[in-house]
């Protein structure tokens, strides 16, 4: 393996997996002082180990960072159909800690795409299906303690509310005053139902694992929450967007409001894409800005 791979690794997370008789056999994904996902070996068995650098889930986490190595149920979420892979193992060092998951092998749907851009339509209907589900699930039933719990969706959507429209005034952005007090003005008059679905964080292709029997299998559920899972599909739509998937996104976008409401769905949308251009720093992102005017404009809401 050459040493480039491992260049960005703490010595100590790769040391720590050695010690627990996990041979890595390649680095999935690497966020450096964040989190890195191995695909690992160990008694020829494949698993997944995801490592959390303890700095990055108390800075960029605080709301939720006690959260991130509980997984949602695998078993629970199989009868809803939705395939998750199984959290088999939790360690934990002074500075990081591992989740190890099953390795599903198959294809992100990204790859996916971008090999056979012309399967958008044969995917649709499977992620539809799961998404169906999602808003179906409820954690109330199950008997473990879900520590998420003790934020409501409410408070975590009203708080992260609070701090992006703070940023988004102080910056500027395409978005003028008149639009600023629109969005006041819907997210103010919302009513964030209490549900207690489960709500994946971060849905984006690249999450989405197709099995090699076409299964989606949904990766990633790093500070995922109970609440509205229709917040889940509102990310889908924005990653759909901002990455280009023009096609997908129109098809996603018709099926989703159909099937969710339009409200909600462009209620949810504004809300991710508020609390995204956090990230781009100053510069804000002009697809990003586009969308926001162009949801606004749309008068539906
Ligand atoms: N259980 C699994 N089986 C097979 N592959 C997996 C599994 N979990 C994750 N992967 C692969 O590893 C990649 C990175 O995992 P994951 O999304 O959890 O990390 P991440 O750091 O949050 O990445 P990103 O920032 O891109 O979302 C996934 O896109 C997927 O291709
Ligand atoms: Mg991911």
């Amino acid at each position: 393996m050459s040493k480039n791979l491992f260049s960005d690794i703490p010595s100590e997370v790769l040391s720590f997996l050695a010690s627990k008789g996990f041979f890595i056999l390649t680095v999935l994904k690497s966020h450096p002082g964040k989190r890195h996902t191995f695909l690992v070996e160990k008694k020829s068995q494949f698993y997944v180990a995801k490592v959390h650098m303890y700095e990055y889930v108390d800075d960029q986490e605080h709301l939720f960072g006690a959260d991130i190595l509980a997984y949602p149920d695998s078993k629970l979420l199989q009868e809803y159909q939705l395939y998750i892979p199984e959290q088999l193992d939790q360690m934990a060092s002074y500075t990081f800690s591992v989740s190890l998951f099953a390795y599903m092998e198959g294809e992100t749907l990204e790859r996916l795409l971008q090999n056979s851009p012309e399967s958008y339509s044969l995917y649709i209907n499977m992620i539809m299906a799961a998404f169906h589900n999602l808003t179906r699930t409820y954690l109330q039933n199950t008997s473990k303690p879900y520590s998420h719990e003790k934020y409501s969706w409410e408070y975590r959507v009203r708080r992260s509310l609070h701090f992006h429209m703070k940023q988004l005034y102080k910056t500027k952005t395409e978005i003028n005053s008149r639009e600023l007090k629109t969005l006041e003005r819907l997210f103010g008059n919302t009513d964030f139902e209490q549900k207690k679905n489960i709500v994946h964080d971060d849905l984006s292709i690249g999450n989405i694992l197709i099995s090699k029997i076409s299964v989606p299998y949904i990766v990633d559920w790093d500070g995922y929450c109970t609440g509205d899972a229709r917040y889940s599909i509102a990310k889908f739509l924005y990653y759909l967007y901002i990455n280009g998937h023009m096609e997908f996104y129109s098809i996603m976008e018709n099926k989703c409001l159909t099937a969710f409401g339009y409200k909600k769905i462009y209620t949810y949308m504004l809300l991710v894409l508020v609390e995204k251009m956090k990230y781009s720093n100053g510069k804000r992102n002009k697809a990003e800005q586009m969308l926001i005017k162009s949801i606004l404009k749309k008068n539906m809401i």
